[in-house]
């Protein structure tokens, strides 16, 4: 299979260019010089010219408290560059993969939430990142929305600095010896190379749809960074804190676990647990 990936050297595309390249697929991997989603006519003659069987967008307006001040640039590029993709799509008829995010939920239901479960955005990264949702099942017939929560992998995350929230506290730790992370804000952080691992078998399914794909249980960002510190022997005080003493400009969900329950209707193999992620993470990443 062709495959072009949009984004290819941030966080995810540099794990999911390598995934699909490992099963056999021809990978064109098109960074932000190449392509910019936001133009159509550029995005019409790139893909045009590629002709693939399938465009994975890992592309988007990720900063989530900068977005609150900037609506249009977010809607720009994860809503409007997103249509740009799926009205090609719809036109060529190359199938598109898009991810979303947990933080379409507002944590009411305080339950694994599945993909039936009714979005309700509490911020405009979260309702961008939705509408590009919308715009997918509107325009792209064969589509996969991929939701992802927290993620962290071994390529930087070049629209949060270069970092990712591991590297982050270890950097804290080592400035400040002393850390304060919130315990009353629970998720699935996920490692993108375990994401990236169960695309190609998700994709040859054909089966096309909405899936919620993360590792297996939940913490708070404070257990996580517990488990980061227990992992990487820092002796750094770590200090528990809550949303109320830690305001950002953004309000996010208390509660965004996800449950891959399309998915594991599929019969594929689920996501191994996110401790085990995190460990393996980090040893690769020399960082435990
Ligand atoms: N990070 C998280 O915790 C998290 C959580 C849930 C969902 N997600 C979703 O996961 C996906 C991947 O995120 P990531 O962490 O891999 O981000 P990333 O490292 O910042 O990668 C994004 C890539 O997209 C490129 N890009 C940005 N704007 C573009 C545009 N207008 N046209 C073409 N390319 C553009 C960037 O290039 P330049 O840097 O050169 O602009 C970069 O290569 C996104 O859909 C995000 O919403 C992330």
């Amino acid at each position: 299979m062709k495959v072009a990936v949009v984004g290819a050297n941030g966080q995810l595309g540099q794990d999911v260019a390598r995934a699909f390249g490992a099963r056999g697929h021809a990978v064109t991997p098109l960074t932000h010089a190449e392509i910019e989603i936001c133009d159509a006519g550029r995005v019409r003659s790139v893909l045009q010219s590629l002709s693939p069987d399938l465009v994975i967008n890992t592309a988007a307006m990720l900063q989530v408290d900068l977005a609150e001040d900037e609506p249009g640039r977010a809607f720009a590029v994860n809503a409007l560059g997103v249509r740009n993709l799926a009205r090609q799509a719809g036109q060529d008829g190359f199938a598109l993969l898009e991810f979303g995010t947990d933080y379409v939920f507002d944590g009411a239901k305080n339950a694994p939430y599945v993909e039936s479960d009714t979005p309700h955005p509490l911020g405009v990264y979260a309702a961008s990142k939705l509408a590009g949702e919308h715009f997918v099942q509107a325009y792209a017939p064969k589509h996969f929305i991929v939701r992802v929560s927290g993620i962290y992998g071994a390529a930087p995350c070049r629209g949060k600095q270069g970092e990712n929230f591991v590297r982050t506290m270890l950097r804290l730790a080592k400035e400040r010896g002393q850390v304060r992370v919130v315990e009353d804000e629970i998720l699935t952080p996920t490692f993108t190379a375990d994401i990236a691992a169960r695309l190609p078998d998700l994709v040859e399914t054909q089966a096309y749809g909405l899936y919620h794909l993360t590792a297996g249980g939940q913490c708070s960002w404070h257990e996580f960074t517990r488990a980061i510190f227990d992992l990487a022997k820092t002796d750094a005080e770590l200090l528990a804190t809550t949303r109320a003493d830690f305001p950002t400009k953004a309000r996010r969900p208390a509660y965004s676990v996800l449950e891959n329950a399309a998915f594991k209707k599929l019969g594929l193999a689920d996501l191994p647990q996110w401790r085990d992620g995190l460990a393996r993470y980090m040893r690769e990443a020399g960082l435990a």
